[in-house]
């Protein structure tokens, strides 16, 4: 039996909501199909938007959403994507296979979808290809109440209130698609930038977020936070978890994937702890009295296309495995939410690790999808310390604990979340509560159905969450988790 200790005597903070972001940007059925079908479309639709993606979406928590990249953000410019449509100009999505972008879906439709999800916009400017005056304007656009050109130009274009968006990324990978730039220059342009984006309400103050490290360069978090660490709230990483290899074509598929590949995927997820201490400890040692916040702003599983699918458009499925990346990722982030300020899933629909998958008029949601579900208790609630005893699990150099957890506490009660990692063996746990109160009573609930299992379209239901068994014990509650599954309590 492994025993799990909740000690509510430790907490390194509030989590933060935006830690269960996810990202949309213009890249294969993302915006246009999985979220926007127009305002002509058969496929009911509020204001272009489908109502079933949005409706799950708002079911599952969504708190913030990125775009319009990713690489997109710093070839995009904001005014192709304002005003009568018919006249939007039609440029090639030069990073994302080439298609034909039509901007049908530019600033008002995403600040639309937004308001339709009550979620917070984070926008991504161009920083790459754009200029400091196209970026500052778009900021003044979105965000002046009063008089100026581009809040009459918004006017114009039918919105008369400021939207305040808050959240602002000061371009993209500056060091790879946002301008392969060394981070000495990329410094210099974020001071610059960051400079003449403006506040336009002393009550919505923005929120400037600096294109920040790809994995483990540390250099770059360094210089950036150095040179520009007093103009910028937040500061990016980007880190996805690939099974096999870097190469575009031999990622590793995302579903019947060999043993060795499910434990690599997982061993590589866990790397995010190192990653997010290391980087962090930067930022400490540079922000001097202001703090600056970690923002995961990409990250998830990135596998092969699936077979037949545009290379360009990084569709992929969606197994438990994924789940259990999810579900790791999410318990890391809570764990280091005194300095884990935000982090977006790569990508909400249709796109790499998505939350929902649609064809045509269909849509289902991923095991990822519920996990999200399942952990969403943990969204502005109190962190509290855990820890489980564990054993090593996996198949050759990849060697990997064989639980995970995270816990907080709120109102509603606790909410204990553990992922059982061995693909194999049930864990018994035993878990003792301390500094909780003791509780009257224990929800569990699991989600599970082997590490390749998944839902497909006429199967979409195969992996979704069920009630699981648990007795209180007096000091806390114990519990059977199944083979690779996720699992979440409450106690109240
Ligand atoms: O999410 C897909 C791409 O991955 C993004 O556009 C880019 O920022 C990253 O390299």
């Amino acid at each position: 039996m492994a025993k799990a200790i909740i000690n509510a005597n430790r907490s390194q903070g509030a989590i933060h909501p935006n830690i269960y972001g996810h990202f949309s940007e213009h890249l294969g059925r993302c915006i246009y199909n999985g979220i926007y079908v127009g305002e002509n479309s058969d496929i009911p639709h509020k204001n272009g938007m489908r109502t079933d993606v949005v409706q799950a979406l708002k079911a599952m928590g969504i708190p913030l959403l990125r775009w319009p990249g990713g690489c997109f953000a710093d070839t995009y410019h904001w005014r192709d994507g304002i005003g009568p449509k018919e006249s939007r100009k039609k440029i090639v999505n030069t990073n994302w296979g080439g298609v034909t972008e039509d901007n049908s879906f530019g600033t008002h439709e995403f600040l639309e979808l937004c308001r339709q999800l009550d979620c917070q916009p984070y926008i991504s400017g161009n920083v790459g290809s754009g200029t400091v005056q196209e970026f500052s304007d778009w900021v003044e656009y979105c965000n002046m109440g009063g008089q100026s050109p581009m809040a009459e130009e918004r006017r114009g274009n039918g919105q008369d209130t400021p939207w305040n968006v808050k959240y602002w990324g000061i371009g993209n990978e500056a060091w790879g698609c946002g301008g392969n730039m060394r981070p000495e220059f990329y410094a210099d342009l974020c001071r610059q930038y960051a400079t003449y984006l403006r506040n336009y309400d002393k009550d919505h103050k923005i929120f400037k977020i600096a294109s920040g490290a790809s994995v483990e360069d540390y250099r770059w978090t360094k210089v950036i936070m150095e040179q520009a660490g007093h103009l910028i709230d937040g500061v990016s990483l980007h880190y996805y978890t690939i099974p096999r290899s870097e190469s575009w074509q031999d990622k590793g598929p995302a579903t019947g994937f060999p043993r060795h590949e499910y434990f690599s995927t997982l061993w590589k997820t866990l790397r995010m702890e190192d990653l997010i201490e290391n980087h962090s400890r930067i930022v400490r040692q540079y922000q001097g009295d202001r703090q600056v916040g970690l923002c995961v702003d990409e990250w998830g599983t990135w596998f092969d296309v699936e077979p037949g699918t545009n290379p360009g458009f990084l569709y992929q499925q969606n197994t438990m495995r994924d789940a259990l990346v999810a579900a790791i990722n999410l318990n890391i982030f809570n764990n280091h939410c005194d300095t884990v300020v935000m982090a977006n899933i790569a990508q909400v629909v249709n796109v790499l690790q998505a939350v929902i998958l649609t064809e045509g008029p269909k849509m289902l949601l991923t095991p990822t999808y519920h996990v999200f579900q399942m952990y969403k208790g943990h969204q502005g609630a109190k962190h509290v310390e855990s820890y489980v005893e564990t054993f090593l699990t996996g198949e050759g150099e990849y060697q990997v604990p064989n639980l995970h957890i995270s816990a907080s506490e709120s109102k509603e009660g606790a909410l204990i979340t553990v992922a059982n990692l061995d693909d194999r063996n049930s864990a018994e746990l035993d878990c003792v509560l301390s500094g909780l109160g003791q509780g009257n009573a224990v929800e569990g609930r699991v989600l599970t159905g082997g590490c390749s299992a998944y839902n497909d379209f006429g199967s979409e239901g195969i992996v979704k969450p069920t009630a699981l068994a648990a007795e209180l014990t007096g000091n806390g509650f114990q519990a059977t988790l199944p083979p690779c599954s996720v699992a979440a309590f409450t106690i109240k």
